[in-house]
């Protein structure tokens, strides 16, 4: 049985991604320092028994090595970041330490025990404010990322395909447009979701920055996680955006929220955030392509089903 090792495995989109390769068949050993993630992400994955094994550890530590010489992990799954980009913006240092440092210390171990491919987690934030839309891959070329979170990412494909090319390390980066559904927190890219969902249930009114006429690209959680794993086997040393092509705006997304929750009151307007972008979507014909991927998650479905989650979770 092929082992694949999943950082971050207990937060958001890892612990879905944990559950998905599980369901696949396969052996699965997730690592996470359990700064933001949480065991109780990984209830499903652990009704597995043998089939999973968890360790909380920093992908910083030089454990991660033992881990992987313990396992010897065919595929990396490497999801494990520092995520707020506020943070970022406030301790750049801090951000490249887990963001490049840790994924440095990933492949190095990976390398040492002749794991055949890293699927990272990339980010759109890496390429700062596009000129053209939908985004395609190619803007990345040029782009100035506008917070170190969004540099950080950038800077990991450069090391992957140094890897690539000098260790013969396989990778696929999937830049991801915001993701949501259940188990999100409210800190991540998406997290407008989370937090208007756990105001509306709570009968309080979410703030909405700016206009509410901003648009994003928002991806239901089990499409994003459907292309890692798919890229586990496809699209060798690829860069791939991972979205809808769909823009939706902060408003509609309030409205149909407002709808499944039964909520009633208004949002509060707040002044737009610094850097807070006017519109982003992204073009995902090229992982239309090179993974057979498509997101087939409608965004009514996708938030119908994350309500429901938050209700009963
Ligand atoms: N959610 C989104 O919309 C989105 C969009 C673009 C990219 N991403 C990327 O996808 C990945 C997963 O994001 P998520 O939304 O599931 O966030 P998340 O915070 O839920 O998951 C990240 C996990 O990494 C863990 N972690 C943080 N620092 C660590 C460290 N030093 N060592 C080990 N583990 C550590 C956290 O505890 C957390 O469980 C991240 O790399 C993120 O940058 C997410």
């Amino acid at each position: 049985m092929s082992t694949y090792l999943v950082t971050g495995g207990a937060g958001f989109i890892g612990s879905h991604l944990c559950d998905r390769l599980l369901a696949e068949g396969k052996q699965v050993v997730a690592v996470d320092s359990l700064s933001v993630g949480r065991i109780a992400n990984l209830a499903e994955a652990r009704g597995y028994g043998q089939q999973f094994t968890f360790y909380t550890m920093d992908v910083r530590a030089e454990g991660i090595r033992t881990i992987f010489e313990r396992h010897q992990p065919e595929v990396v799954m490497h999801l494990a970041a520092q995520i707020s980009v506020p943070r970022s913006v406030a301790e750049p240092q801090f951000d490249a330490s887990v963001n490049v440092l840790g994924l440095l210390n990933v492949l190095d171990a990976a390398v040492a025990v002749g794991t055949r491919k890293v699927v990272f987690a990339a980010s759109a934030a890496l390429y700062g404010e596009p000129r053209t839309f939908p985004v395609k891959e190619t803007s990345r070329k040029g782009s100035h990322p506008a917070s170190p979170y969004g540099i950080s990412k950038k800077v990991a494909e450069d090391y992957l395909h140094f890897y690539r090319r000098a260790r013969k390390l396989d990778y696929a980066a999937l830049a991801l447009a915001n993701v949501y559904g259940p188990r999100q927190d409210t800190i991540g890219e998406a997290g407008v979701i989370a937090a208007f969902i756990s105001k509306m249930l709570a009968g309080e009114s979410p703030t909405i920055y700016g206009t509410g006429e901003q648009t994003r690209d928002f991806v239901f959680v089990d499409d994003a996680v459907h292309a890692f794993a798919v890229a586990a086997s496809r699209a060798p040393g690829a860069f791939l955006n991972i979205g809808t092509g769909i823009q939706n705006d902060v408003s509609t997304v309030f409205k149909l929220l407002a709808k499944f929750t039964g909520f009633k009151g208004e949002p509060i307007y707040g002044p737009p955030r610094a850097g807070d972008l006017v519109r982003h979507y992204l073009d995902v014909e090229l992982a239309a392509k090179e993974l057979g991927w498509e997101p087939w998650t409608s965004l009514e479905e996708g938030l119908k089903v994350t309500v429901d989650s938050f209700r009963t979770g």
